[in-house]
């Protein structure tokens, strides 16, 4: 990667969902002259409304070019790549449950797609060796925890074996290792960060944290897996996306980079927290059958990006309280991403594990 420019044109794959939107907002709400694209399928979990501040903000609004697209297609990923200053792939098929009981979406974003991007990638390279072009633009490849697999003592480490247990987690594992095989082969300029549970606003409500405060809001049941001990580091959503901008400029090319949480918890007492925060009754938490494969614990070692000068800033105390009052605040984000197709997976996930829950 040669020096950051001083208006840089950024391609955010992914950008309309949870954490490549706050990536987006967080960087045009600085009003530096970056410019970013956003390609994104919108899928379930794609929602042009996280972009709403950018939108109403005519400054930021200049700045922003929204496509809609697969990153698995060639033709629409081409031109785009050729025309960033780097490259920040958010774009995935992002929950555990549903890669267990559909997988396919989850290789073809996951692989497919991360092999498009690197295939343009390169081609942007060897127009570098050519002459038709000053700098070859970086790829930061956006990954999880859970490549490493579920970590019973310490924490993993980059060059720790990966050891992926779900097909979200493998698909991922094989987006890293082509990420990191398109460096070591064709010289492409590639980082790969590995963040931990993410959470904060805008997140979709499948996921553990806005599940549950969106459910005790309706006063409905939580649905708690197994004996609710499982472990997770929980990273706020703006540390996340400002680790990755990090690793974007500063960086080593084919290093991967852990960005860890400031919070390791067990499932159990992150919900205690969050219904304290909204005043909502344990009574509400079911144990339901666990998820088949369910890792027990994810921890990673932050060493390597310490070291780069990243350090999380939003304690989990804090970042937990802000998030529960903003889904409180913003009921009708929230209610619109609860109806139409939510319905048939949420039947399909909970309906026969609530029917025969237990009391947590
Ligand atoms: P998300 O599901 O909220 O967003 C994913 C976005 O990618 C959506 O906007 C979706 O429409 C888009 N997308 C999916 N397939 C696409 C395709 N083929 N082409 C273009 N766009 C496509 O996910 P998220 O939670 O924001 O996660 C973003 C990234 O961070 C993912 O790569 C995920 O693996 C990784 N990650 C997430 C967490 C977490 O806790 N949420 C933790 C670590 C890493
Ligand atoms: P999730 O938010 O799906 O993230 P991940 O699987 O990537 O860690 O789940 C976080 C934890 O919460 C995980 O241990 C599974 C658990 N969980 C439940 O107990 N019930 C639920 O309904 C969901 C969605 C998750």
């Amino acid at each position: 990667m040669t020096d950051r420019p001083a208006r840089p044109h950024l391609l955010v794959t992914g950008g309309a969902g949870f954490i490549g939107s706050a990536f987006v907002r967080e960087i045009l709400a600085r009003r530096d002259g970056s410019r970013i694209t956003v390609l994104d399928k919108l899928t379930y979990a794609g929602n042009e409304a996280n972009l709403a501040p950018v939108r109403a903000d005519p400054e930021q609004a200049a700045r922003l070019t929204f496509v809609r697209g697969d990153i698995a297609d060639t033709g629409t990923v081409e031109p785009l790549v050729a025309a960033a200053d780097a490259i920040v792939n958010f774009a995935a098929e992002s929950h555990v449950d549903r890669s267990i009981l559909d997988p396919e979406a989850f290789l073809r974003t996951g692989v497919v797609g991360v092999h498009v991007l690197l295939d343009a990638l390169r081609r942007e390279t060897d127009r570098v060796a050519a002459g038709d072009r000053a700098a070859a633009p970086r790829l930061v490849q956006v990954s999880t925890d859970e490549v490493y697999g579920s970590i019973d003592e310490g924490r993993a480490g980059e060059s720790d074996a990966l050891a992926p247990r779900s097909p979200y987690a493998a698909a991922k594992a094989a987006g890293d290792l082509l990420a990191r095989a398109y460096h070591v082969t064709y010289g492409s300029d590639v980082v790969i960060t590995r963040g931990s549970n993410t959470y904060g606003p805008y997140q979709h409500p499948e996921k553990l944290i806005p599940l549950f405060v969106t459910n005790a809001i309706d006063d409905l049941p939580l649905p708690l897996y197994g004996d609710g001990l499982q472990r997770r580091e929980w990273l706020a959503v703006n540390d996340h996306a400002l680790a990755v901008e990090h690793v974007l400029w500063h960086g080593a090319a084919g290093e991967m980079y852990n960005i860890p949480g400031s919070a390791e918890l067990p499932n159990r007492e992150v919900v205690r927290r969050l219904l304290a925060r909204l005043g909502k009754p344990w009574s509400l938490v079911r144990s339901v059958e666990d998820r088949p494969g369910h890792d027990r614990r994810y921890a990673m070692d932050g060493a390597k990006l310490a070291a780069l000068g990243w350090r999380p800033r939003v304690p989990f105390e804090a970042g937990l309280a802000a998030t529960v009052d903003w889904f409180v605040a913003n009921e009708a984000w929230w209610r619109a991403v609860r109806t139409g197709a939510w319905e048939g997976y949420y039947e399909r996930m909970y309906d026969t594990r609530l029917a025969a829950s237990r009391e947590a």
